[in-house]
């Protein structure tokens, strides 16, 4: 058991935290200073390589299973089921450098720390990168903690098609990361996420850590409609059967939908695609997507059903047909109210302000937390940008919230049980 005032004044390295998110964003770097490494392409391959050489660096054990996950154990003095950190590597097509890579990266300087300070902690420690969390190249996201956690079917995963008609399995064997490891997992002891919130509330609130409570409900919905190809300059309006205008008119649907529902519910039409997609034809084919989200269970099942009535309705009044298909439906997940407290009391401990607050994003930690005590840190988000070139976190929160992240996990590391409140270090 490591001494208690030893333990407590461990400190993470900035400037190497720093440096490793600025090699990393090499991998699929964009002109714009953000990332472009969608899951399964050479650029994830690229990020994948470098991660797993600095896991080897450090002395970890790395284990790759069959859907990629890459699970790096640092033994501990006593076996048993290791305390785990992580998140991933994936980025969106216009990411940034810190959505994901933070988690994983923060958990190597973790990693370091302990190494340059000589220390061994009783229960192992685990730093894991789980596959295509974004699930914007291949649906759905959170796909490798998904797998990881027995939640999806090693084999649905390994058929799942991308936007860009390639199969994950495929592509999975094509940049050597079908690993051997078996699926579902070893279940840690604890896993906790550090990650950037993403959103506003922080910045905004002038608080520097978040202790997120859980994460809300995500529903994704691919939506096919079928109309029929005409001149754009001799067809009367009343003559069309227009899938372009469909889809339009549901995107604006969505946001009405928002507006009249107000609360947590947020709705988003992110991907259109039109066929034959050309200035003077009526459109023969639309396919897009709809995202949907709330924290409340209750109310997404109101919005979707919404949205389907919405869909029956314009399929009438424009003679097309619609057809559907779920793409991710996650209820929303709270994490251990035990993990939540002691990322709070840890952050003030440290002198930070700290907030509880739900996340907006789907997480890994909330795949992990179907199998064990879960919860995450946050880092304020400059503008609550992301998904854009332009994330940012100042490396003073970056630092801060890799400093929580080594207290908390040492905090699991050390004690028999997930400390509770009153009994907290
Ligand atoms: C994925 O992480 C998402 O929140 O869309
Ligand atoms: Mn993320
Ligand atoms: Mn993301």
């Amino acid at each position: 058991m490591l001494e208690e005032s030893v333990r407590r004044a461990i400190r993470v390295d900035k400037d190497r935290l720093m440096r490793r998110l600025d090699a990393l964003a090499e991998c699929g770097a964009r002109d714009d200073g953000g990332c472009n490494r969608l899951a399964f392409t050479d650029a994830d391959k690229q990020g994948r390589d470098r991660v797993i050489g600095w896991m080897r660096e450090l002395g970890l054990t790395v284990e790759i299973d069959a859907i990629g996950n890459a699970v790096a154990i640092r033994a501990g003095a006593t076996d048993g089921p290791p305390v785990m950190c992580g998140s991933h590597i994936d980025t969106v097509r216009t990411g940034g450098r810190y959505d994901g890579n933070l988690g994983v990266l923060a958990g190597l300087e973790v990693v370091e720390t302990l190494n340059d300070a000589g220390l061994t902690t009783r229960r192992p420690l685990a730093v894991a990168f789980f596959s295509n969390e974004e699930g914007a190249r291949a649906a759905p996201d959170m796909m490798g903690s998904l797998v990881y956690v027995g939640g999806l079917a090693l084999t649905q995963a390994l058929d799942a098609v991308a936007i860009d008609g390639a199969r994950v399995g495929d592509e999975l064997e094509r940049i050597g990361y079908r690993g051997e490891a078996s699926v579902p997992g070893p279940v840690p002891h604890a896993f906790v996420e550090l990650h950037i919130e993403q959103g506003p509330i922080l910045e905004a609130e002038g608080i520097q850590l978040g202790a997120v409570t859980g994460v809300q409900g995500i529903s994704w919905t691919e939506v096919t409609v079928s109309g029929q190809a005409n001149h754009a300059g001799t067809t009367p309006m009343s003559y069309r059967h227009d899938a372009g205008y469909a889809a339009a008119e549901t995107t604006s649907f969505v946001r009405r939908l928002t507006r009249e529902m107000g609360g947590a519910q947020v709705g988003t039409v992110g991907a259109i695609n039109l066929d034959p997609n050309l200035v003077n034809v009526v459109a023969r084919k639309a396919v897009f997507t709809v995202d949907l989200r709330n924290t409340d269970e209750a109310l997404l099942k109101k919005a979707e059903a919404r949205l389907h009535e919405h869909l029956d309705a314009i399929a009438e009044a424009e003679g097309v047909t619609i057809s559907t298909r779920t793409l991710a439906r996650f209820e929303p997940v709270s994490f251990d109210r035990r993990i939540i407290e002691l990322v709070a009391d840890t952050a003030r401990s440290l002198g930070r302000t700290v907030k509880e607050l739900p996340a907006g994003a789907g997480h890994d930690a909330q795949m992990l937390a179907r199998v064990c005590p879960s919860g995450m840190v946050f880092t304020p988000s400059a503008k609550g940008i992301s998904h854009n070139p332009r994330e940012h976190t100042d490396p003073e929160d970056l630092e801060a919230g890799a400093n929580t992240l080594l207290q908390v996990l040492l905090a699991l590391t050390e004690s028999d049980e997930i400390p509770t409140r009153q009994a907290s270090p």
